[in-house]
């Protein structure tokens, strides 16, 4: 079968190749698992060689906004697609014409490729807790409502919305997942604004000095990549008639705060040197955060079956054990 992944190239897409690549197989057109035989990598920058050593899988570089392009990667022969690429939240803020193209016009060039395709694909869409605004409650659970006071918060919105019509008409067989924020992500920061929050833990561990630009009691909703890769896998094998109307889920991230993810960094086992951590409050930045959940819980996600993380202390070691070997 064929499986596409727009932001094939990016943190979250990556690690989400190499899962479907180790397991093999996915729930194709037929109902049953067949073998992944063409995965596509599709995105505006290309992925590092040695992700592409596998004869199953090819990259494309181009532009979401590109629809022939689109066409040309989501083509009739489609199976699956996992739909990640966007300009992330203080991007999609800082350009607003920039973050319309690629997360509106972008994810309606994916539905389009999706809907001319020989079958009915899967379609998983990436959405995020920043559907949620306002004076939003401290814990966010599945009956909160929808208020986003940000642009990226917005077309987010309207691509769950648009999964769930194009499903409701039945030209896809869509899915979305409302993600925390994914703590640790390796490498360069990119432009979410709570790229902190695993700065936290990455930097230190790699022997970089920190500067936190919260409060150590500064708390947020965190899932770890093993686990939202678990997820992604989970809502592709899903029986989408148990997601009921809309196909839209939120997934339940665990709360921690600053303080005790920098307390947590220092008490893990590992010989390597850790850079010092500080705090020095941006009043922006905490403007901005103190807007956010503490933590999400769903029952949806919980009676679906959707795994969750339990501790700062195992999402550290997972990124000791994955990233730094
Ligand atoms: N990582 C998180 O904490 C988090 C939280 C909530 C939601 N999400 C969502 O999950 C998805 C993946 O996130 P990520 O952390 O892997 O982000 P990322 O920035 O690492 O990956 C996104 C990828 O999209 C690609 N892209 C951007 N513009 C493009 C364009 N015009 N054409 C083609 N490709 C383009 C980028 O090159 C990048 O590789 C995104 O949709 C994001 O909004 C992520």
């Amino acid at each position: 079968m064929k499986v596409v992944i727009t932001g094939g190239a990016g943190f979250i897409g990556r690690k989400l190749a190499q899962r479907i690549l180790a397991r093999g197989t996915l729930t194709g057109a037929s109902g049953q698992a067949e073998a992944v035989t063409d995965l596509v990598l599709f995105d505006a920058v290309a992925p590092p060689d040695e992700e592409l050593t596998d004869q199953r899988v090819r990259a494309v570089t181009g532009d979401i906004t590109d629809a022939g392009l689109v066409a040309e990667v989501i083509d009739i022969h489609t199976d699956s697609v996992f739909h990640l690429a966007a300009v992330v939240s203080a991007g999609a803020e800082a350009e607003f014409d920039l973050g319309y193209q690629v997360n509106l016009d972008g994810t309606h060039n994916v539905l389009e490729a999706a809907r001319a395709a020989d079958g009915t694909p899967r379609v998983v869409f990436a959405s995020s807790l920043a559907v949620y605004g306002g004076a939003v409650p401290d814990t966010v659970v599945d009956e909160t409502p929808i208020t986003p006071e940000t642009s990226y918060g917005a077309q987010k919105v309207i691509g769950e919305f648009l999964i769930t019509d194009y499903s409701r008409k039945g030209y896809i067989d869509g899915r979305a997942m409302r993600l925390p924020t994914i703590v640790v992500r390796p490498g360069k920061p990119n432009k979410a604004a709570s790229g902190f929050a695993s700065g936290i833990i990455r930097e230190p561990l790699n022997g970089v000095d920190m500067v936190c630009p919260v409060t150590p009691e500064s708390r947020m909703a965190i899932m770890s990549p093993r686990t939202v890769v678990e997820c992604f896998m989970h809502m592709h094998e899903l029986d989408s008639t148990r997601l009921g109307a809309s196909r839209a889920i939120l997934l339940s991230g665990f709360s921690v705060s600053m303080g005790d993810a920098a307390a947590a960094v220092q008490a893990v086992e590992t010989n390597r040197t850790r850079g010092r951590i500080t705090f020095e409050v941006d009043p922006q930045i905490q403007a901005i955060v103190d807007g956010w959940p503490k933590t999400t819980s769903s029952a949806q996600a919980a009676d679906l079956g959707f795994p969750s993380d339990s501790n700062i202390g195992e999402v550290i070691s997972a990124y000791i054990e994955d990233e730094l070997g």
